[in-house]
């Protein structure tokens, strides 16, 4: 990658028609409240893809980027929870009005609102501080009072129901909670796991292709970029089992089908509980005694996830404690956690030049390039995603990565730039896949541009 290619790359960008480009789609899905990350694939509203989306609007529109933030927080639960998916009234979509989670069997669960039971990567301080930068200190000062209440008790509840070990290592119940759904690390750990025997009788009568009817995803996107029907199955089944157990953590936590301390998942906590301190600072509060003892053990818990003989920072089964060694993009966000060395970071970034790795014509791909999963198109198990890309970037400007960083972001811009903000693209060519106008990628392909 010469300083000579990356120049090339900017100067056959529009910088400026692309981020029009990509406000454009923000608005498409603008449905008055949130941004639907992609017109009727996901109708409904997702809880990383707001924080990211907002990072976008945030550059021309900020009371939109409060708005979703706070229509988000409606879903909120009692004992503090942010679930994964709130979903619309009156949706016109039929099955996907959310009663298939049946939220209302937790005592917790919002009144008057389907959600999922289940949450996702807490992304949202992060987002709720990139809103503050927009605002002059009277403004920002309010939008923290406004929101700080409920990004505290959403930490406490992590800590508090999701940290069996007490290790401060938060434990996810559903592959859907990474956001990185079929992702390679949780396919085979939930072939280990939770394939009970009906799903395997399924499997051997071949019988899957009959539910691949009930699936929505495929209606809209090229089934054989997605999830097999068996794997779905196996993660409905999963979902079932948590819903047959009201939502409630430790009765699931007893005997779950699934349960990971992911590197990725804690590495977005790590930096979040940073700017939950941040904001709390700034509004003259003190984080409660027991989330400032949890936030400790959090980056240090991060550092202990190194594993000297693969060289990686390992997730780990929360049952069995013992280390996954399948290796993801996930793998590398100890960089955007801000816990670790710079030894460890370099590490880390090196991989992103090893081309039987993380390097690639279009970086960065899901999985590395000579993991038997790689597939160019493969949703979560190749393609390269803008979401991650961001995450990385800030990660790799934190740690003074700054020539990789730039890389990555030039090639992200250039593969929006030809095909427009899908969901996912080629690794290796850059072309598009999965859904387009998507919003997350048109958001943060804003953010690049004015960075
Ligand atoms: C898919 C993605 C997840 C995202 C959701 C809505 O499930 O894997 O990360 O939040 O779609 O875009």
């Amino acid at each position: 990658m010469s300083d000579e290619h990356n120049s090339k790359t900017t100067s056959a960008i529009d910088a400026n028609k692309l981020a029009q480009g990509c406000r454009y789609v923000l608005e498409l899905n603008w449905n008055g409240s949130y941004t639907q990350p992609a017109e009727n694939l996901y109708p409904h509203q997702w809880l990383w893809d707001s924080c990211f989306n907002v990072i976008g609007w945030r550059h021309f529109d900020v009371e939109r980027a409060k708005t979703e933030l706070k229509s988000i927080l409606r879903g909120q639960w009692s004992n503090g929870m942010i679930p994964n998916i709130v979903f619309t009234e009156n949706s016109s979509i039929i099955g996907s009005d959310g009663s298939h989670w049946d939220s209302k069997r937790s005592p917790h669960s919002p009144e008057n609102l389907a959600t999922s039971g289940i949450t996702q990567p807490p992304m949202l301080a992060e987002a709720v501080v990139k809103i503050g930068e927009k605002l002059d200190q009277v403004a920002r000062r309010e939008w923290y009072q406004d929101v700080y209440p409920a990004i505290r008790d959403y930490h406490l509840w992590l800590y508090r129901e999701r940290d069996p070990h007490n290790q401060g290592l938060v434990t996810i119940l559903h592959p859907w909670e990474s956001g990185m759904d079929n992702s390679p690390t949780w396919i085979e750990q939930v072939h280990k796991h939770a394939k009970p025997i009906w799903i395997k009788l399924i499997e051997t009568g071949r019988l899957d292709k009959i539910f691949n009817n009930l699936r929505r995803d495929t209606k809209f996107v090229d089934p054989q970029q997605r999830i097999s029907s068996i794997d779905a199955l196996i993660y409905h089944n999963i979902m079932l089992r948590q819903k047959r157990k009201n939502w409630d953590s430790e009765s699931i936590l007893m005997r779950p089908f699934f349960a990971v301390q992911d590197v990725m998942f804690n590495s977005i906590l790590a930096r979040a509980n940073k700017h939950l301190a941040a904001i709390a600072e700034e509004i003259g509060h003190s984080l409660p005694n027991e989330l400032e003892a949890d936030i400790e053990k959090t980056d240090s818990a991060i550092r202990k996830m190194w594993d000297d003989d693969f060289k990686q920072y390992l997730s780990k089964n929360s049952n069995t404690e013992k280390p996954i060694s399948t290796i993801t993009i996930g793998n590398l966000m100890p960089l955007y956690s801000g816990s670790i060395n710079h030894k460890r970071a370099e590490a880390l970034a090196q991989q992103l030049y090893d081309s039987e790795l993380f390097a690639s014509e279009f970086p960065v791909p899901s999985v590395p390039k000579n993991s038997p999963y790689f597939e160019a198109h493969h949703y979560w198990q190749g393609p390269s995603w803008l979401n991650t890309n961001w995450l990385l970037i800030e990660g790799l400007e934190h740690y003074g990565f700054n020539k990789l960083a730039n890389h990555i972001k030039q090639q992200s811009l250039k593969m929006v730039a030809s095909s427009g903000p899908y969901e996912y693209f080629s690794p290796l060519d850059g072309s598009p896949a999965g859904a387009p106008n998507f919003s997350w990628t048109a958001a943060l392909t804003i953010d690049l541009i004015n960075r």
